[in-house]
């Protein structure tokens, strides 16, 4: 079976989007995922089609109905359909590695993409959605947010990525480092040179001068990681980020 998304969105057109080049593009046409959008908009069921209305107590915007979306997700998703409903949101958990790692190892994801001031607290809890945000900002629609998860997930799937070491070593792994620096030829460019580490052929010191950038570099920029990093007990792996629901 394929690891499958299924999108309710009003914009059903941004998909796959830039996911159907590149490797997300190679494993979505050989079938290791895939993927529909769903327009929230085919629910509507008046004569305008209105999915929204304006928010119950006044403000500014209007609010996605939660009939109209409750009837989208029973279309998207049957009986005993085993994927999480996620709700993409400025107000949800921060997406991060372990998330990912867990979402890709299941058996796919059901997004909600939500536009205008977003949707009825009414059908999150009813269909106990999981809320999740992609960062500290506010987007115009959870359409984007949708894609930043997808190709976090999908680069994870079984023979996505070419070298089968490369998510091993990259940041967030399970360490919960950030990588360290890249270099490749000329040796030399505009006067700066390559490590000399790098060039001696010897492995163990190599690795020990990745792992000194790594910790150097997480320190410097990331102090949250560091900290997290420096109360895992050695030899912990990557948690389940699967995430459990509001
Ligand atoms: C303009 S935003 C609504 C923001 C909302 N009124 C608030 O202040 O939290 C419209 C939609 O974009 C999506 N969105 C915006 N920022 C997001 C983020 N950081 N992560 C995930 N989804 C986001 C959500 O689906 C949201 O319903």
């Amino acid at each position: 079976m394929n690891w499958h998304a299924s999108i309710l969105t009003l914009f059903p057109d941004m998909f796959p989007g830039p996911l159907g080049l590149s490797l997300a593009g190679r494993a979505l046409r050989d079938g290791t995922w895939r993927v529909e959008a769903t327009d929230i908009r085919g629910f509507a069921t008046d004569r305008h089609r209105t999915v929204d209305d304006t928010p119950a107590g006044g403000g500014a915007g209007m609010v996605m109905r939660p009939d109209v979306l409750d009837a989208a997700i029973a279309g998207v998703m049957p009986a005993g359909d085993a994927r999480p409903l996620i709700y993409l949101t400025p107000r949800g958990r921060l997406l991060d590695q372990a998330m990912v790692r867990g979402l890709a190892a299941g058996p796919g994801v059901v997004l909600l993409c939500g536009r205008y001031e977003g949707v009825d607290q009414r059908v999150i809890d009813a269909r106990g959605m999981i809320e999740v945000s992609v960062g500290d900002y506010v987007l115009s629609g959870g359409e984007t947010a949708a894609l930043v998860l997808l190709d976090a997930c999908v680069r994870l799937l079984p023979g996505v990525m070419g070298a089968a070491d490369s998510a091993a070593e990259e940041s967030h792994g399970a360490d919960g480092l950030l990588e360290y620096p890249h270099y490749t030829r000329p040796a030399e460019w505009q006067g700066r040179t390559i490590p000399d580490v790098l060039l001696s052929g010897h492995h163990a010191e190599i690795a020990r001068w990745r792992r000194a950038e790594s910790e150097r570099i997480t320190k410097e920029r990331r102090p949250d990681l560091w900290a997290r990093h420096e109360a895992k007990p050695a030899g912990a792996g990557g948690m389940d980020g699967r995430p459990a629901a509001a």
